[in-house]
């Protein structure tokens, strides 16, 4: 096979370029299988003569070479014309030598053209242009291994784009957004990039823009977040994602996934219906993987609230501690209130005190301090090794007469209500929030470790009459684990 020349080759440049100088650039090679694997969710149409096709961010040409394969060995197309976009001075002349290999030994029409340009700021203008601006090229199929770097908000490249851009842009989703606009209309894009844009504030735009010219039709999922880039060790959770530019919903998106990207062996495949995958109004990506995960998603697109819906509202600790250091205290003096940090949640209630420094908080800013009235509390963060994502701990006023005010450092989040929650409600959102049902939702939703109020505030929630339901039975049966939360859920959220 071609690609192994080309692999091989881009095993003896990275012997000369450590990662470390490559990183700079967001420079790391897609592996063979990975990129044969990607290649294979083209849908090629048998009859088509020509095909014009896009690498942007080419490196070495893997993409390139692995698709260029395919083409010919299994349609009849006559002729390729391939654009490859590169910055990186160094790697250019193999990506030449590479494509030019690949030239001749192909028994087909193949030219190919490499851009030595930025490939947004070259593409800046037509594409504020308009997205079916006609002052560009335009291309039937896309592949790429973007760069994934964080940049600046004042970086040439977000300002350029400030279409899709809110908060901290990173690279590759400015990449995809210029690939959707250099696509003719009906073109496919394949892309392997991280999982961060499926959820998120920052990537609301970018998913609005997407959405509002594209489909999805396949998603693969590496289980495993350290085996994607083999050689390269990039620890960020990847997804590849296959993009039809049509707003002809399919009826439903392949999610598959793997374990480990060796050799694609072990890929498990499932249909799901499209609006159970993408949902609501905030355009985010629901990747369930299995027909368990898929059940799910059905059960939750049956409750048409949200906490917002019934007056409740996940908000973010109050207390940046290593800001706040002079108004903390160890233990507690006149006027001092308790200061909740995440190891305070204990088995589902709030252990205070628990001799940790800074457990108090000594302050006249109210910004800094909350009522003390009940509330749930949820870390924010949890370790990848942690079984829950969602862990929670009943915090109720009673339990600290003491005290009008209290406070929360910004590594848990707590829920509130409009007006002060009953220990009820208190328990019943312990219920939803301490099922495995909760939990694998929001792991659908979110793959980081972190819990984000602003999408636990869109999570579908039952009737604020059942919340209560679940309340009072937890206090009947006064066992607090997840296998009786799942059972409550079962028996009254079915
Ligand atoms: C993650 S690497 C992928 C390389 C190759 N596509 C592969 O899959 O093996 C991304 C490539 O994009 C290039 N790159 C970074 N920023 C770029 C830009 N603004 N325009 C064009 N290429 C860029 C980097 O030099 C790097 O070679």
């Amino acid at each position: 096979m071609l690609i192994d020349h080309i692999i091989e080759q881009t095993n003896n440049y990275i012997l000369n370029f450590p990662k470390e100088t490559r990183k700079r650039y967001g420079q790391f090679f897609t592996s063979k299988e990975t990129a044969i694997f990607m290649c294979s969710l083209f849908t090629l149409d048998e009859n088509k003569q020509q095909l014009k096709v896009l690498d942007p961010g080419a490196g070495s040409g893997i993409l390139s070479c692995a698709f260029v394969e395919r083409i010919v060995r299994e349609t009849r197309v006559q002729s390729i014309e391939l654009i490859c976009y590169e910055t990186d001075e160094a790697i250019l002349q193999l990506l030449h030598d590479n494509l030019q290999y690949i030239k001749d030994n192909v028994a087909i029409d193949f030219s190919y053209e490499i851009i030595h340009e930025n490939y947004i700021l070259s593409q800046a203008d037509s594409f504020n242009n308009g997205i079916f601006s006609e002052a560009t090229k335009k291309y039937d199929f896309i592949i790429a291994n973007p760069p994934y770097k964080k940049i600046n908000k004042q970086a040439a490249e977000a300002i350029a784009m400030q279409k899709v851009c809110h908060g901290a842009p990173n690279l590759y989703f400015l990449f995809a957004s210029m690939s959707l606009f250099n696509l003719h209309k009906a073109g496919e894009m394949v892309y392997i990039m991280p999982r961060s844009w499926t959820s998120g504030a920052y990537f609301q735009k970018f998913r609005e823009f997407l959405f509002n010219n594209m489909v999805i039709e396949h998603v693969h999922l590496f289980e495993s977040r350290d085996k994607v880039f083999d050689k390269e060790s990039v620890l960020q959770e990847t997804l590849i994602v296959k993009f039809k530019k049509t707003t002809v919903r399919p009826e439903k998106i392949i999610i598959s996934s793997t374990q480990s990207n060796q050799d694609f062996g072990d890929l498990h495949t499932v249909p799901v219906p499209y609006d159970l995958v993408v949902s609501g109004t905030n355009n985010y990506v629901f990747l369930a993987t299995d027909s368990k995960k898929i059940g799910i998603l059905r059960r939750f697109a049956k409750w048409k609230n949200t906490l917002l819906d019934l007056g409740l509202r996940m908000k973010t600790g109050l207390i940046v501690d290593f800001r706040t250091r002079d108004a903390l205290r160890d233990s507690y003096e006149e006027g001092a209130v308790p200061l909740f940090y995440a190891n305070h949640i204990k088995d589902g209630y709030v252990e205070f005190p628990i001799t940790k420094s800074g457990e108090y908080v000594l302050t006249e800013r109210k910004a800094l301090l909350q009522k003390n009235q009940n509330y749930l509390f949820v870390k924010r963060f949890t370790s990848k090794e942690e079984k829950r994502r969602l862990q929670c701990g009943m915090y109720f006023a009673k339990d600290f007469p003491q005290y009008d005010l209290i406070s929360t450092q910004n590594k848990i989040n707590f829920i509130d209500g409009v007006t002060a929650l009953s220990e009820c409600i208190i328990r019943g959102l312990y219920v939803l929030f301490n099922s495995t049902m909760y939990d694998t939702y929001y792991r659908i939703l979110n793959g980081s470790t972190q819990v984000n109020s602003t999408e636990i505030n869109c999570m579908p929630v039952p009737d604020i009459e059942v919340i209560k339901v679940l309340g009072q039975k937890l206090q009947e049966t006064s066992d607090i684990s997840s296998e009786n939360c799942d059972r409550l859920m079962e028996e009254y959220c079915g």
